[in-house]
C-alpha cells in the first residue's frame, strides 16, 4: 500500500492508502474523490485529470504524447497537470499530493 494525499475541490486533504498497481484515476474514482474516469483509461477523456504538486513533478514525470493532446482540451490546465488514468501506484510515489481541479 502507498499512502496518497489528494487535495480536494472544497479544499480537503483525504490521506488515501492506495493499492499498488492501480492508477491515481482509479483510486481517486473508487474513493469518490471527484474524478469520473470515464473511458476507463484510454486516453480518450478528460474526467481523470489531476495536477501533480510541484514539488512531486519530477518524481511523477511528464506526460506522454497522446496524453498530452487530451490534456489540451483539460479545463483548468496547469504545468504539472496529467491524467490521472496514466499514473500507477507504486511505492517510490508514497507521500505524493494530488491536487483535484475544477472541472
Ligand atoms: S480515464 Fe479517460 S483519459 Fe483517463
Amino acid at each position: 500500500m502507498t499512502s496518497i494525499n489528494f487535495k480536494l475541490r472544497n479544499g480537503e486533504l483525504r490521506k488515501i492508502n492506495a493499492e499498488d498497481g492501480l492508477t491515481l484515476m482509479e483510486v481517486a474514482r473508487d474513493n469518490d474523490l471527484g474524478i469520473e474516469g470515464t473511458c476507463g483509461g484510454s486516453i480518450s477523456c478528460c474526467t481523470c485529470h489531476v495536477v501533480i504538486e510541484k514539488d512531486w513533478f519530477s518524481k511523477v514525470g511528464p506526460a506522454n504524447p497522446d496524453e498530452e493532446d487530451m490534456l489540451d482540451l483539460a479545463v483548468d490546465l496547469q504545468s504539472t497537470s496529467r491524467l490521472g488514468c496514466q499514473i500507477e501506484v507504486t511505492p517510490e510515489l508514497d507521500g505524493l499530493i494530488v491536487n483535484i481541479p475544477n472541472e
